[in-house]
Parts: C-alpha cells; structure tokens; sequence
C-alpha cells in the first residue's frame, strides 16, 4: 500500500471512492435518498478542480486500486483557532484498521507543516463513533460541536483539534 500526494487522474477513483465510503460509513446517519443521490461523476469533476487548483490530497493505493483519500488545507471555521484544517478522510471497509488512517493522518500534518501550518482541526458526526475514538486516539482533543443544517436534513458534529500537529508526524512510518 503506497501514501502519494493525488494527481488529476485519480480524480474519477476518488469521486467512486468517496460515494463508496459515504454508503459505508453513514448508513443510518444520513437519510437513504441523499446518500442514493450521490454522485461519483459529480464528486470526480469537484475533486479534479481541488488537486489541480489547491492541492494538499493524498491517495491510498494498492497496485493500480484506490482505496482511500485525504484532503487538508486552510482552516475555513473562523470559530476554531487552529490554523489548518483536516477536511476529508476516507478509506473503504476493505482498507480500514491496518494503519493506513494514520499513516493519512500524518502525510495531511506533514503537507500542512509544509505550509508553516502547525495546527489543525476538523469536523466529523457525533454518530460517527468509530472516527472519533480513532481521532481520540491520534492524541486529537474535542474542541467546539455544530449541527449542520444540509437542506432538509440535520447533522450534528464536533470538532477535533492538534494544537501541534507534531505528534501526528510519528505515524509516517
Ligand atoms: C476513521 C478511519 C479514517 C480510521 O482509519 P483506519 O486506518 O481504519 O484506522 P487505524 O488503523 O489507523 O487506527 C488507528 C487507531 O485508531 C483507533 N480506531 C480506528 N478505528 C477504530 C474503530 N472503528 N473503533 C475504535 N477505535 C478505532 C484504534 O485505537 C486504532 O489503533 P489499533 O488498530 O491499534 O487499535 C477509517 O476507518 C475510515 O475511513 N472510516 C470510514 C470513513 C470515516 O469515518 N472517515 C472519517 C470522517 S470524519
């Protein structure tokens, strides 16, 4: 399994692979049609223009197969402190619980130190327990909560935040 910063090309797996991931992960969070809406083609054409524009996404491969993205730049929640901000982790079932969340996690905070970014914060559902007991264990601390009005549906969350993303470095290896 190889950690790459993402290229153009991966743009049409990662749109497959996201909409993947959001069936896997918010069944039961979400509501059925929204998630049956998703659409791959129109989640690739989002993520071409982010890592041809802005950068700072990652891939998790095996051979030619996607199985997982990372995305990380700016803080864009004026209410956190943080400088950097964590805005997409996704592996699919297949990927998860062998490392490679942390080994994203890590290639995010080195991308982020690159930018003289050295801390961050994130968003991620309060139903969403798996996730949090995995940010809880990378060291990351509960800092605000927000519902998020999404159209016709609510989605409450909380943010984590790493006032030194140094901590998260250690799992590059
Ligand atoms: C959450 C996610 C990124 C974690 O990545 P991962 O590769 O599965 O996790 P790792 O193997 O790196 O786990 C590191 C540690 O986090 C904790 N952890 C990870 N997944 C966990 C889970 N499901 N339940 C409890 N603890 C968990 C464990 O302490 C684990 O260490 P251990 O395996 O030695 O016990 C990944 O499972 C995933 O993509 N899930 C679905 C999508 C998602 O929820 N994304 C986050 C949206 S904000």
């Amino acid at each position: 399994m190889i950690i790459a910063p993402a290229t153009a090309a991966d743009a049409r797996a990662i749109g497959i692979v996201h909409v993947l991931a959001w069936h896997e992960t918010y069944r039961g969070i979400v509501p059925d049609d929204v998630l049956a809406s998703l659409n791959p083609a129109a989640r690739a054409e989002r993520w071409h223009r982010v890592i041809t524009t802005e950068g700072g996404v990652f891939v998790l491969r095996d051979g030619a197969r996607l199985l997982g993205f990372a995305a990380a730049g700016p803080n864009r929640d004026d209410a956190l402190p943080q400088q950097g901000e964590i805005y997409t982790l996704y592996l699919l079932g297949e990927a998860q619980r062998h490392g490679h969340g942390r080994r994203l996690m890590a290639a995010m905070a080195g991308n982020l130190r690159d930018r003289e970014i050295t801390s961050a914060a994130l968003w991620v559902a309060s139903a969403n327990t798996a996730a949090c007991r995995f940010y809880d264990h990378l060291g990351g601390t509960v800092i605000g909560a927000r519902t998020e009005q999404r159209g016709t549906w609510t989605l409450p969350c909380v943010a984590y935040g790493w006032d030194d993303l140094a901590g998260l470095l250690r799992f590059s290896a």
